[in-house]
């Protein structure tokens, strides 16, 4: 019952954010977009919200600590597992050998646990495509 409520209440603050133009976005994008569609309506400072979905265990901001999981600030364009030197990464993500970029980092934040399993990072997921776009354009613009 506590899971449903905090999810539903997750899900109403995704939704609140009525200013984030989304019925527009998604008309512009067309119909069922591709994510590079839905990349060049995507707005990093609605991603920044929804980035509170992810707030709980990362930081975003440069020089800022490894909280539960790594900072992220800066990790657009780099190999996976190997961001941030003092955090301690499970081989499973070292392993995947992959770098992250948009289309890894969609697939990353829809269902971790599918694209990297074994991953310590314990989150069900993005399902929404736009929010997951969002928050990709946010994270690409938190780098130097
Ligand atoms: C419950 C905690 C938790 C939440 C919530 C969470 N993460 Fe993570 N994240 C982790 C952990 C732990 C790792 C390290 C995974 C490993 O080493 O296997 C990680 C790793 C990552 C990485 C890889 C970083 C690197 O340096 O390779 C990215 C990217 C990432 N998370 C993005 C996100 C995004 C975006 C969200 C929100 C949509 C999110 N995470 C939500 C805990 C979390």
């Amino acid at each position: 019952m506590q899971f449903r409520f905090a999810t539903t209440v997750i899900l109403l603050t995704l939704a609140g954010c009525g200013d984030d133009r989304r019925d527009e976005r998604l008309r512009a994008a067309g119909p069922n977009p591709s994510l590079d569609a839905l990349l060049k309506v995507a707005d990093a400072d609605a991603g920044k919200r929804k980035f509170g979905v992810c707030a709980a265990c990362h930081n975003a901001s440069k020089g800022a600590p490894d909280v539960g999981g790594p900072n992220l600030y800066g990790v657009f364009g780099q190999p996976m597992g190997q961001h941030s030197r003092r955090y301690a990464y499970t081989a499973a993500l070292i392993d995947a050998g992959g770098r992250w970029d948009s289309a890894t980092l969609d697939a990353w934040i829809a269902r971790p646990q599918q694209i990297v399993p074994g991953t310590s990072m314990q989150f069900a997921g993005v399902r929404d495509p736009l929010d997951r776009a969002d928050i990709i354009a946010y994270l690409a613009q938190q780098s130097d």
